[in-house]
């Protein structure tokens, strides 16, 4: 008797809690992956800021030009594989054009056009469950720093060494405070699970 009633009493407790546990695990996995998330594009944002103004100071936006093409998808890289999330930055209108965005990543774009920045004056954020995968986004607003080479009056030599490393760029004519593109980061369930394992706060 024991050996029927036992197998059919943790069969239907199973299936009781099987739905609602997984809906906490899915729950608890996006707040990792935001957590997360939130840590690289912090590092991404504020790494990028101070090669880009020191090279600008140093050598000014021509020079610094090889700075960003080099240091840009180089930290991208890094920062993926120590995360085990893939981490890239992407805009509607590319420089680089490894950097085109996907279906996802254009709609919540254009969906920022208008305001990246939100009423606390922090830059827009978009999560998601998508593809079987956690997603992330953040905003990129146009800062007056960015002008040099991605504004409107572009230095000639500027727009040269520009287009001698992206001749099809598309990221010019751009004012302060418009939307520059995003920060956006995938997250595959196994990759999450064992950044979790790994302990440690995505750092
Ligand atoms: C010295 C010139 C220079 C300055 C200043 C500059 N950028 Fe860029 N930007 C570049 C280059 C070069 C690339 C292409 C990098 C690559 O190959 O990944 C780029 C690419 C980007 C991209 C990736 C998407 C794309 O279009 O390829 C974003 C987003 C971006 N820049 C935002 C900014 C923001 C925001 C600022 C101001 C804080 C800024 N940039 C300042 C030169 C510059």
């Amino acid at each position: 008797m024991r050996r029927v009633v036992l197998p059919l009493l943790s069969g239907l407790a199973l299936s009781a809690c099987a739905p609602h546990e997984l809906g906490d695990d899915r729950a608890r996995m996006a707040e990792e992956a935001q957590a997360r998330s939130e840590i690289l594009a912090d590092r991404f944002q504020k790494e990028l800021l101070s090669a880009l103004t020191a090279a600008m100071a140093a050598e000014g936006p021509q020079g610094a030009i090889g700075v960003c093409s080099s240091i840009a998808p180089a930290l991208a890289a890094q920062l993926s594989e120590e995360s085990g999330a893939s981490v890239r930055r992407t805009a509607l209108k590319t420089r680089n054009p490894a950097a085109k965005a996907d279906a996802a990543e254009q709609r919540v774009m254009a969906s920022w056009a208008a305001a990246p920045i939100d009423d606390e004056g922090r830059p827009k954020r978009w999560t998601a469950r998508e593809g079987g995968e956690y997603r992330y986004m953040r905003a990129i607003p146009t800062m007056p720093m960015c002008l040099a080479c991605h504004g409107e009056n572009i230095a000639p030599e500027v727009t040269a060494a520009i287009r001698a490393h992206y001749p099809e760029d598309q990221a010019t004519g751009f004012a302060p405070g418009q939307l520059r593109g995003a920060f956006s980061i995938r997250w595959e369930d196994a990759a999450l699970a064992r950044a979790i394992r790994n302990g440690g706060g995505g750092q």
